[in-house]
């Protein structure tokens, strides 16, 4: 079998989670991002400079980022939109920044209010800015497989978006399931023509686990070579602008899984899982994760 030795795992908790719960405190927040810097982890999306009437919970991304303990070795990021969005996450010190587009034209204008074609104008000031700044930028394109309002979007669009996005300078593109109705024959297809365009190491795939096809689905992107996979603790989320989508992928699930796969991610599952259910508690619920349910039980 033709799967990678080493996965990195992109924790999107604090970010793509917490955007889409109900608010938690800051300390809260700092609790969360101090508890995953222990597990391993190597790359922490901490928050996101967006407009704050777009999304409230993202509002304390500066304080976020000046209050957590930094770990060594450990890159925490944001996502921006827009110029005014890079300077705030430059000025918060955000170790790097991501752009997010999108493979949908009616999702572009319901995230972010402009069209794909406007967005990746958009971005190319915003790229060398960042570049100049030292920063790494990250690409996100979001409905790879589906959209909310469009239904079943081409991979030949995908592939045009990541093209650009790689093209444009940034050194990798995440591959964004946003409502989670892929399954494995749509997302290899998908993925099949994005690697005709980007090449594979350069690429990560996110997705959410709305119809519980997420680790079907990484499965598939493992066995074509993908070895970046983005993940959020607890399962947390989904998008304020995907009606119905739940959150991505359980970093639990994942990381037992590439355990089990013999794939190693440095990721400790117990510190991992601890720090889920806090971040839990603090929205009183329990884990979105079957396999923390499962750990907790044999206590
Ligand atoms: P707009 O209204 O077109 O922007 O929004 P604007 O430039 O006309 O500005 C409107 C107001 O927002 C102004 O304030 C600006 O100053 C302010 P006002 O004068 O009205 O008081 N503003 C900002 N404030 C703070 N930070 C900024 C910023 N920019 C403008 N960066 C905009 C355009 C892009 C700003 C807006 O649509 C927005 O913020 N959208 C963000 C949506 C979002 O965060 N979505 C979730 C993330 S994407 C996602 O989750 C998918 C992903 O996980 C992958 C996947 O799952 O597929 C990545
Ligand atoms: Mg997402």
């Amino acid at each position: 079998m033709n799967l990678p030795k080493f996965v990195k795992i992109v924790e999107v908790g604090a970010r793509d989670g917490l955007q889409n719960e109900q608010r938690v405190s800051l300390e809260d927040k700092i609790a969360l991002v101090n508890a995953l810097s222990k597990t391993g982890l190597k790359v922490i999306e901490t928050g996101s400079f967006v407009s704050p009437k777009w999304v409230p919970q993202m509002s304390d991304s500066s304080e976020l980022f000046a209050k957590i303990e930094r770990a060594d070795g450990i890159t925490y990021s944001a996502l921006t939109p827009n110029l005014k969005g890079l300077e705030a996450a430059i000025a918060a010190g955000a170790d790097e920044v991501a752009v997010f587009g999108a493979a949908s034209e009616a999702f572009s204008q319901k995230n972010i209010n402009c069209s794909v074609e406007e967005s990746l104008i958009r971005f190319e000031p915003l790229m060398d800015r960042a570049l100049e700044a030292g920063l790494r930028v990250r690409g996100y394109v979001s409905c790879v497989v589906g959209c909310p309002y469009e239904g079943d979007i081409a991979p030949q669009k995908v592939a045009q978006v990541a093209q650009r996005l790689y093209l444009m300078g940034c050194y990798e593109i995440s591959l964004g399931d946003t409502v989670g109705v892929g399954t494995p024959l749509a997302v290899t297809a998908m993925l099949e023509e994005v690697i005709k365009v980007v090449p594979v190491d350069k690429i990560a795939v996110h997705f959410h686990d709305t119809y519980g096809q997420a680790l079907a689905n990484i499965y598939c992107a493992l066995q074509l070579g993908i070895s970046v996979v983005d993940s959020a603790v607890a399962g947390l989320g989904g998008c304020p602008y995907a009606k119905g989508a739940s959150g991505n992928v359980a970093t639990e699930e994942l990381v037992y899984m590439l355990n089990g796969l013999g794939i190693i991610s440095g990721v400790d599952l117990n510190l991992l899982a601890k720090a889920g259910w806090q971040i839990s508690a603090a929205l009183g619920k329990v884990p979105n994760s079957k396999v923390s349910l499962a750990l907790k039980s044999q206590q």
